[in-house]
């Protein structure tokens, strides 16, 4: 799927009454920008040990490899890539489902990252996961309705005797029926199992449901209807979402900011409308050339990239750029110096040796420029 139909633009206002200053109402308070963060990673690393390396050094597989980001309350936040970037490690590693090697993810400001026992027990509450594949996080002898109680009854959710209404309610919520509470998870299609993962994680109260590709596995003309029922679930539930995918046209639907990953690292991170709008690292052009309907040349604006070879293992990283081996754009110094992640407008931020601080591309912006191995 590249392109889906947002039902849910925001509203730009028009239409409202608007007040001046001395007409706002004594409590009014002027809206401001979002800044409440749910979710603060910051220097996140995970690297996998491997076994014995060449005279006895100790080699590891480098899955994530130093990020930060902020994921504000009641908003989207995607991560963006192709496959092996890290991202499912990233979010694994939030979850506390791998240990990471370094940083601080913190929940609310408290620290999810050093917590255990007790402590880990309770936040976990407050953030659930959704996997890609429905079939494989669910039961396969264990009716709807008991699966989504058992979760109740695990966390000691409502009065026991309430139990089977939140029940019903979740079922109703996730566009279930409740004549479908008996049935077992083969009896239902993969986008109602999908609703079924939905209910129960939502089950425990989360605060932020982390989404590991939830939609990649459903059918096409499935996928749109669970994008939605999520953003309806994401308002009536106030909920904020972590939420990882490959595919380009799920992302524009339903995050507010996104972060582009390449091998362990961001590359590029910005508000949808910016990302799309103005994508400016080169591996971030590669990925839009590669879904027809964001190929930034059809549009008239940048250049097409088309993405060779496979990137560098997470083992043997090269030195400078991580991207440097397949981009077009690179330069002696793409290989020799690693660029920072610099913010080059409010909120839109880009490692890249070859944009400049006003985040203006040095590389040349001509429709087919962009042949791999066509300069530096
Ligand atoms: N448990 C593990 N042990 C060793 N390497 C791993 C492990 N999990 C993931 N990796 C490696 O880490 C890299 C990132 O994987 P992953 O986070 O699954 O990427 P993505 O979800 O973006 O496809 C890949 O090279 C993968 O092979
Ligand atoms: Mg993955």
């Amino acid at each position: 799927m590249t392109d889906l139909v947002r039902d849910d633009a925001p509203g730009d206002g028009r239409g409202e009454p608007t007040l001046g200053p001395d007409l706002l109402p004594p409590d009014a308070v002027p809206a401001q920008p979002n800044t409440d963060v749910l979710l603060e990673v910051r220097d996140l690393e995970v690297h996998f040990p491997l076994g014995g390396g060449l005279f006895g050094k100790k080699r590891h597989v480098r899955a994530v490899d130093g990020i930060s980001f902020k994921v504000r309350r009641g908003t989207t936040f995607g991560i963006v890539g192709e496959s092996g970037s890290g991202k499912s490690t990233t979010a694994l590693a939030v979850m506390r489902l791998v240990e990471h090697t370094g940083g601080d993810i913190r929940l609310d400001g408290e620290d999810v990252g050093n917590a255990s026992g007790d402590a880990l027990r309770h936040l976990r509450r407050r953030f659930q996961m959704v996997f890609q594949d429905p079939y494989a996080s669910l039961n396969p002898r264990k009716r709807a309705g008991a699966a989504i109680r058992e979760a109740l009854d695990l966390m000691e959710i409502d009065e026991p005797a309430k139990r089977d209404a939140r029940v019903r309610e979740l079922f109703l919520k996730t566009g279930l029926r409740p004549e479908q509470l008996m049935l077992f998870p083969h009896q239902f299609s993969g986008g109602q199992r999908q609703r079924i993962v939905l209910a129960r994680a939502l089950a425990a109260n989360p605060e932020l449901v982390v989404c590991d590709e939830p939609v990649s596995a459903l059918d096409v003309a499935i996928q749109a209807q669970m994008l939605n029922l999520m953003q309806q679930l994401q308002r009536d539930f106030g909920l904020t979402y972590l939420f990882i995918s490959h595919d380009l046209g799920v992302v524009r639907h339903m995050c507010d900011e996104i972060a582009v990953m390449y091998l362990g690292r961001i590359v590029e991170q910005a508000s949808r409308e910016q990302l799309f709008s103005s994508p400016l690292h080169p591996y971030t052009l590669a990925l839009w050339s590669a879904a027809p309907s964001f190929d930034p040349r059809t549009r008239g604006r940048r250049n097409r990239i088309r993405l060779q070879g496979d990137p560098p293992s997470p083992i043997d990283i090269p030195p400078g750029c991580r991207f440097a081996g397949r981009c077009p754009f690179a330069e002696a110094a793409c290989r020799e110096r690693e660029p920072e992640l610099r913010e080059i407008a409010p909120g839109h931020r880009v490692a890249c040796h070859r944009v400049g601080d006003d985040g203006r591309a040095l590389y040349p912006i001509t429709p087919d420029a962009a042949e791999p191995g066509a300069s530096g």
